[in-house]
């Protein structure tokens, strides 16, 4: 099938995100809602608060990436969409709409892992990698290293055996009374500290595997916290638990690559969106004559884009998994390795 629109809708956590992809044309239109301002006065994202959000915002989205792209709704081809992980109810909304859309149009629903579509969301950018490929995939739920050798031939390397990254980066920036979303936040209050002044550890830095564990750096930022931090110490303490984050994440994807012997690193997810992350990539890369790839900065955080385009790469593999009877269901919890 070619010349085919494929319409990808994300709603996993607290993005709203719809977006029209083109299997020769590439991506004509996208939009996202984010609740930031939502849940900011709670600390965290409300997970009835976020359904009930999305369900407000998706049709205003969806006639919006509809008018932006000159199409009627009856071009569209196939609807794809984020079947889990995330949360339950923001989820169905998801997959409510996009089912019943699917149904309606008599075109297939294609459910979508929303990893897979984090992981694939370099291949858009305008020099994309080629197979295969090392990703370190890091969100706000989760942190892996894969072996990526085509659509949906994903190898689990390594993973955190307690908190996400993005989550590390969260609970932290909460210990340091900044506001919701923590990464972003922590990441800037780094910029005006200096790393080292205070010593954080480097968790599993020389574990011999590719695994991670963040819970203990946030314990000792509390510890540290605890014994009394003022002025200029909080960000001398932001910068260091970023340096230490971002030491492990560099050493286990440089471990990763030559495990595997392969030279790209693709870089996904949330965490990816992170500066500091990005400089030391980028040199220690250079240094090894290898490549990193990341998705556009837009795309970093969750986006329809990335659904739409995991959706068409698995029509055109021949790899799509629709759901045919238009049943509504959602995978809060779904491995990506069992794709
Ligand atoms: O991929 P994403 O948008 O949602 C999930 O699928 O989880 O990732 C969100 C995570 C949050 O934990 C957020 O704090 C983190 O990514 N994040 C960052 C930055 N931007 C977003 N962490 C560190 N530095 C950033 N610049
Ligand atoms: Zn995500």
């Amino acid at each position: 099938m070619h010349g085919m629109w494929i319409l990808g809708i994300e709603s996993s956590c607290d993005e709203t995100g719809l977006a029209l992809y083109h299997d020769s044309r590439g991506l004509v239109a996208h939009a996202v809602h984010s609740q930031i301002d939502l849940h900011q006065a709670y600390g965290g994202v409300v997970p009835e608060l976020a359904s009930r959000d999305h369900v407000r915002r998706i049709v205003p989205l969806y006639r919006q990436v509809l008018a932006r792209a000159g199409m009627a709704q009856t071009d569209i081809d196939a609807v794809a969409y984020t079947a889990g992980p995330g949360l339950a109810g923001a989820l169905l909304v998801g997959a409510a709409f996009a089912e019943s859309l699917a149904f309606a149009l008599g075109r297939p629903a294609i459910p979508i892992h929303h990893l897979e579509g984090h992981l694939l969301s370099p291949l858009l950018s305008a020099a994309p990698p080629v197979y295969p490929f090392v990703a370190l995939l890091v969100s706000g739920g989760h942190t892996q290293l894969m072996r990526v050798a085509g659509v949906g031939d994903y190898v689990l390397l390594g993973e955190t055996l307690d908190d996400a990254a993005g989550e590390a980066f969260d609970k932290t920036a909460k210990l340091l009374g900044l506001p919701y979303p923590g990464g972003p936040a922590l990441a800037a209050l780094a910029q005006q500290g200096v790393a080292g002044r205070l010593r954080l550890p480097r968790p599993m830095l020389n574990s011999g595997d590719l695994d991670f564990s963040f819970s203990g750096l946030k314990t000792a930022v509390l510890n540290a916290m605890n014994k009394g931090v003022t002025g200029g110490a909080r960000a001398d303490l932001a910068a260091e638990f970023q340096e230490a984050a971002v030491d492990v994440l560099v050493a286990k994807s440089l471990a990763a690559l030559r495990q595997t012997r392969l030279n790209q690193l693709v870089v996904a997810g949330g965490v990816g969106a992170n500066r500091r992350l990005r400089e030391r990539l980028d040199v220690e890369m250079a240094q090894r004559q290898g490549r990193v790839f990341y998705p556009e900065l837009e795309l970093c955080t969750d986006n329809g884009a990335m659904i739409a385009f995991a959706g068409a790469q698995r029509l055109l593999a021949g790899r799509a998994v629709a759901t045919g009877e238009h049943a509504i269901a959602v995978r809060p919890r779904w491995a990506l390795d069992t794709l």
